[in-house]
């Protein structure tokens, strides 16, 4: 990610996020973002930066508009008419955005959802994606939804999508996946996004580790969702929970203890893969797992997990587990990135740190963002929980800055080594795939 020169970015109607353009102009970065067949005439481009918004170039070094034409952008296709919302980011920090004007293009110009009032009113985040080992890619943030259900996850949802959230976190165990797929039905039909700007992550729950059982699991999940397919399939945890039905999602004898099965995950991973041989599943993953079981993965599998699932923020950063899994070729996406914040206690203790508000402070943000923007840095996907328009604005408003090295170890050093989600409650910690018992 490359914040460190002035940035403009500009982004599009059409919220597909297929793939950018890059390149730089008197010492300002580009993005710009093409998809479809939409193509984009350079020159149209200058000649509207101009016309619309004449202050264009004020107070950045070395930019004009006219420097910003056809000839200087290097584009060849430019589609004005396409583009809706433009903005940029100077190396200070200083962030500007323009709406183009509705009488500008064609695109827009009648029905005007939500979204495109966010993207109007230069409130829409493009977030950016990292390419996997499969050629797929993963916006690098996302939207976890564990314990958003009914109304209460619909609505955070929905304002979700029309702010710019294109990555969405469930799972069967979550038991929100119908209320998922309802919502990006209803975007969908509303032509807020297409189906395939989505990124939609589910997970096969503890009780199908019967490698019979997978498929059908997976059915009930598209079944749920309402989708043709799934983005990425993630294995939840790699102990397996013995099966009675579909409703006891954690099956306990009548002592009250949890009860286990002893599938082993790889078989289970295996009858994954033809999930994606059948097209059910672009991708499949892990999470949970730790870096041997990963490693046991690697060496059988056909089909390599695109991610492994953590728990992962400054009080719990798994450099040692990135680090491995970098090299491996495998992405952390870190769930729990806030450590689920409990502000009356001022937990976890990062949040409140001294240091921690005074980096907020300089980059006028907050310290939730901050540790979000450290996963960023770390090369981690963070996929934070919320239910609160405010806190969803918040969160995802962190593709405008970047921290330094020095800023990193200073963040390095709220580690303490402590989870957040043991999974020793289930007493699982007694199988022999318990994945928490190595360091990591
Ligand atoms: N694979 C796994 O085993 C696994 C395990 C746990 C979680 N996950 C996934 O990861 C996602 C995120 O993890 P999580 O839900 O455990 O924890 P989290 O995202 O760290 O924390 C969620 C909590 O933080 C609050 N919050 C959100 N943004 C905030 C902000 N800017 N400032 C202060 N508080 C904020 C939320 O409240 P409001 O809703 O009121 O904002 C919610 O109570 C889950 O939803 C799930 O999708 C996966």
């Amino acid at each position: 990610m490359v914040i460190a020169l002035p940035q403009l970015i500009i982004g599009s109607m059409s919220s597909s996020s297929a793939c950018f353009r890059d390149v730089t102009v008197g010492g300002v970065r580009i993005i710009q973002r093409l998809h479809g067949n939409s193509r984009v005439l350079g020159r149209q481009f200058g000649d509207s930066c101009h016309r619309f918004y004449p202050s264009f170039d004020r107070g950045y070094t070395g930019v004009s508009a006219d420097t910003v034409k056809a000839s200087t952008l290097g584009c060849s296709a430019l589609t004005s008419s396409k583009i809706r919302h433009i903005s940029r980011t100077s190396s200070a920090g200083r962030s500007e955005s323009w709406s183009v004007p509705l009488s500008f293009g064609s695109v827009c110009s009648s029905s005007f959802s939500t979204a495109t009032e966010h993207r109007r009113r230069g409130k829409m985040v493009v977030v950016p994606s990292v390419k996997l080992n499969d050629g797929s890619e993963m916006p690098v943030f996302g939207l976890g939804t564990y314990l958003s259900k009914e109304n209460e996850g619909v609505e955070a949802l929905r304002h979700a999508i029309d702010i710019g959230y294109r990555h969405i976190d469930t799972a069967f165990f979550y038991q929100n996946e119908k209320e998922v797929g309802q919502v990006i039905k209803e975007k969908i039909a509303a032509g807020v996004v297409k189906r395939e700007d989505l990124y939609i992550v589910t997970k096969l729950w503890n009780i199908y580790h019967d490698p019979a059982k997978v498929e059908e699991a997976c059915k009930k999940s598209l079944d749920n969702l309402g989708l043709d397919y799934i983005d990425l399939y993630l294995m939840h945890f790699p102990v397996g929970y013995k099966f009675i039905d579909d409703n006891h999602l954690l099956p306990k004898d009548e002592a009250g203890t949890l009860q286990l099965s002893d599938y082993d995950y790889l078989d289970t991973y295996k009858a994954m893969e033809k999930l994606v041989k059948k097209g059910w599943v672009k991708s499949i993953g892990i999470s949970n797992f730790n870096s041997e079981q990963t490693d046991r993965v690697l060496q059988n599998c056909e089909i390599k997990p695109v991610t492994n699932q953590v728990e992962c923020h400054p009080g719990f950063n798994q450099k040692k587990l990135i680090e491995f899994s970098k090299q491996r070729d495998i992405v952390i996406t870190a769930y729990s990135p806030l450590a689920r914040p409990n502000p009356a206690e001022k937990k976890p203790a990062f949040l409140f740190d001294e240091k921690m508000l005074a980096i907020a402070e300089k980059y006028k943000k907050t310290p939730s963002q901050i540790a979000l923007r450290y996963l960023i840095d770390i090369g981690t996907v963070p996929i934070p929980k919320s239910a609160n328009k405010k806190r969803l604005e918040e969160n995802i408003n962190i593709f405008d800055f970047k921290l330094t090295e020095d800023e990193i170890k200073v963040v390095d050093s709220f580690h303490t080594g402590e989870r957040i989600n043991p999974f020793n409650l289930v007493k699982a910690q007694n199988h022999k795939y318990f994945p928490f018992a190595l360091e990591f």
